[in-house]
C-alpha cells in the first residue's frame, strides 16, 4: 500500500469507516445544484439582456467556423491515450444525466436548478453497466448464467447486447453514442464477467466497482489534473479535510453541482479527434464513420472491433494515439454532430457541442470562469484567478466587436475559461488549475460519502495490477488473458 493510499484510510476510516457510509448510497438517484450558489451567474454579470443576445454569443464562440472550433485539425496531443477520452465519457455517464433543462429556455435560478433531476446516481457505482440490479433491470443479465452480464449479439460477440433493430441493451444508452464508448462499455462488462468466477453477484459487484474507483481516482484524474491541485486534494482528503464544500441535500444526498457536469466535466469535449485507429487492418476511420454506419447507436461491425492496443498503453512497443490537447478546440466531428445523435431537424448551431455547452451553461445560471477562481480560492484551492487568457491569440477573436472582446474578457463563460485555462497553464498536457479543483471536489465528496474503496481496507487483486499502481491498460490486459 502506498503511504499516501494508506494515509487516506486511515483518516478516513473514523468518519466513514462502518458497513454502511453516510451520506448516500447506490442507486438514490439525486438532483443537480450549484457549487457556488452565492455566486452571480455570467449571463447577469456580462450583462446580457435576453435569448438572443445569449445565443448570438454562444453561435461566435463555439458555432460552426467559431473560436472554438477546431477547422484545420490545428489542436495538438495531449499527454494522455486516447482511450483515456472514452474512459472519461463512460465515468461521466456513470455520475450525470440532464433531460429535463431546456437549452434554448430562459436562465433558470439556483431553485430552479436545485429542482432538476439528474438521472444517474451521483457515485462511482456503475449504474451504467449495472442499471438497477438483476431483479429491475433483468434485461442487461445473462438468464442462463445468473449474475453474468450479457454480451454480444448475432452480428458481432465482440459487440454490447442489442435488440433487432440494433439498439443496445445496456445500462445507460448514451454509452453506444460512438463506437469507442460501446467498446469501452464491453471491456467493464467483460470484466464484471470474469470477476463473477467464483464470486456472488453482489461480491463480484462491489470488487468491480472499488477497482473502477480506484482507477478513477489514481489513474484516471491523476492523468488529467493540474498536479498541484491533485497533490493538494489528496493531502486534504488524507488529513480529513475534504471535501471543501458541502454538496449534500437535506437528505444527505449527494447533488450533482452544475459547475461539473455543465462546464469543468466537460473537458473531454476537447480530448476528442475527429479519427482514430480501430485495429491494425482499420488504422484510421472517423468517429463517427459514414462508410461502416456507426454514427451512433448501432451495430459495432466485426471488423471494428476496437483492438485498445491502437489507443492505450496495452503493450511497452506498441504505438497508440493520444487525446486530443486540453484546450478550447473541439474537432469537427463534434462541431458538426450527425443525426442519430442530434436529431433530423436539428439547426447547426445544435449541431455544434461547444455552443451547447455555452448556451447550456447559460440556461443553468453557471457564473463566469474568473468568479469560480475567486471562490475556490476562498475555500484554500491553489489556484488564481488568470489575468489574462490571451485570448487575442486565438483563431477568429478578432472577428468579435471590441465591447464583446472587452466583456469576455473580464467575464468568461466557465466552460471557455477552463479550457483556455487549461491550454495557456498546462500547455494543453492537463487541465488547468479551475477545472481541476472543480473535479477533485466532486471526485473527492463521491469518494468520501458514498460506499467506495477509500472507506475500506481494501486494496486492488495483485493478479490484475501490473507494474505500480492499477490503470486502465491493466484491465484490458486482464480481461483479454
Ligand atoms: C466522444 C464524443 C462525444 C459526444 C458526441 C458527446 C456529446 C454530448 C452531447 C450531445 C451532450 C449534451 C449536450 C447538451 O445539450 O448540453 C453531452 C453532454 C455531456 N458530455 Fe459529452 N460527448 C462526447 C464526449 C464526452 C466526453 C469524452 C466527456 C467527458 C469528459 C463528456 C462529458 C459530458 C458531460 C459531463 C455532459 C453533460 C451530461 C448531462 O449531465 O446530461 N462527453 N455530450
Amino acid at each position: 500500500m502506498s503511504d499516501k493510499t494508506s494515509d487516506l484510510k486511515q483518516k478516513h476510516k473514523p468518519m466513514h469507516g462502518t458497513a454502511k457510509a453516510k451520506g448516500c448510497s447506490h442507486l438514490q438517484l439525486g438532483n443537480f445544484c450549484k457549487m457556488f450558489p452565492e455566486l452571480h451567474s455570467w449571463g447577469d454579470e456580462y450583462g446580457i439582456e435576453d435569448q438572443c443576445k445569449a445565443e448570438n454569443i454562444a453561435a461566435a464562440l463555439g458555432g460552426i467556423n467559431s473560436i472554438m472550433h477546431d477547422i484545420n485539425s490545428d489542436s495538438p496531443d495531449s499527454s494522455i491515450p486516447a482511450a483515456y477520452t472514452f474512459l472519461a465519457q463512460f465515468i461521466d455517464h456513470d455520475l450525470t444525466l440532464d433531460t429535463t433543462s431546456n437549452l434554448h429556455g430562459e436562465p433558470l435560478d439556483n431553485a430552479e436548478v436545485s429542482h432538476l433531476p439528474n438521472l444517474r446516481s451521483a457515485s462511482l457505482d456503475l449504474d451504467n453497466i449495472y442499471g438497477f440490479g438483476p431483479d429491475a433491470s433483468p434485461f442487461l443479465y445473462d438468464q442462463s448464467q445468473p449474475g453474468r452480464m450479457l454480451i454480444g449479439n448475432e452480428n458481432n460477440q465482440n459487440d454490447v447486447p442489442r435488440n433487432s433493430d440494433g439498439r443496445a441493451l445496456i445500462g445507460d444508452p448514451r454509452n453506444d453514442e460512438n463506437i469507442f464508448l460501446s467498446q469501452m462499455q464491453l471491456l467493464f462488462l467483460r470484466f464484471h464477467n470474469r470477476r463473477i468466477i467464483g464470486r456472488s453477484f453482489e461480491e463480484a459487484q462491489i470488487d468491480v466497482r472499488y477497482h473502477y474507483q480506484y482507477i478513477v481516482l489514481k489513474d484516471f484524474l491523476k492523468r488529467i489534473c493540474d498536479e498541484n491541485v491533485y497533490n493538494y486534494a489528496l493531502s486534504e482528503l488524507g488529513s480529513g479535510h475534504f471535501p471543501k464544500c458541502d454538496i449534500r441535500d437535506k437528505c444527505g444526498r449527494i447533488c450533482m453541482p452544475v459547475e461539473f457536469s455543465v462546464a469543468a466535466y466537460r473537458f473531454g469535449h476537447s480530448l476528442v479527434r475527429s479519427q482514430y485507429p480501430t485495429n491494425s487492418n482499420y488504422p484510421v476511420i472517423d468517429l463517427f464513420d459514414e462508410r461502416f454506419g456507426t454514427e451512433g447507436f448501432g451495430f459495432v461491425p466485426s471488423e471494428l472491433t476496437v483492438d485498445w492496443r491502437f489507443l492505450l498503453d496495452v503493450e511497452s512497443c506498441h504505438d497508440y494515439v493520444k487525446s486530443k490537447a486540453f484546450d478550447h478546440l473541439l474537432a469537427d466531428e463534434l462541431i458538426r454532430m450527425p443525426d442519430p445523435i442530434v436529431g433530423r431537424f436539428a439547426s447547426d448551431n445544435d449541431r455544434s457541442l461547444a455552443f451547447r455547452n455555452l448556451l447550456r451553461g447559460y440556461a443553468l445560471g453557471l457564473p463566469s470562469g474568473q468568479s469560480v477562481a475567486a471562490a475556490l480560492a476562498d475555500k484554500g484551492y491553489p489556484v488564481n484567478e488568470l489575468q489574462s487568457l490571451q485570448f487575442s491569440n486565438m483563431y477568429g477573436w478578432n472577428c468579435l466587436d471590441s465591447d464583446t472582446r472587452c466583456s469576455l474578457e473580464r467575464h468568461t463563460p466557465l466552460f471557455l475559461y477552463i479550457m483556455r485555462e487549461s491550454g495557456v497553464v498546462n500547455e494543453g498536457r492537463r487541465l488547468g488549475p479551475v477545472g481541476s479543483a472543480i473535479l477533485m471536489e466532486v471526485f473527492g465528496a463521491i469518494l468520501v460519502y458514498c460506499d467506495s474503496f477509500l472507506n475500506k481496507d481494501w486494496e486492488p487483486d495483485p493478479c490484475i495490477v501490473g507494474d505500480g499502481t492499477l490503470t486502465l491498460a491493466d484491465i484490458v490486459r486482464y480481461v483479454n488473458k
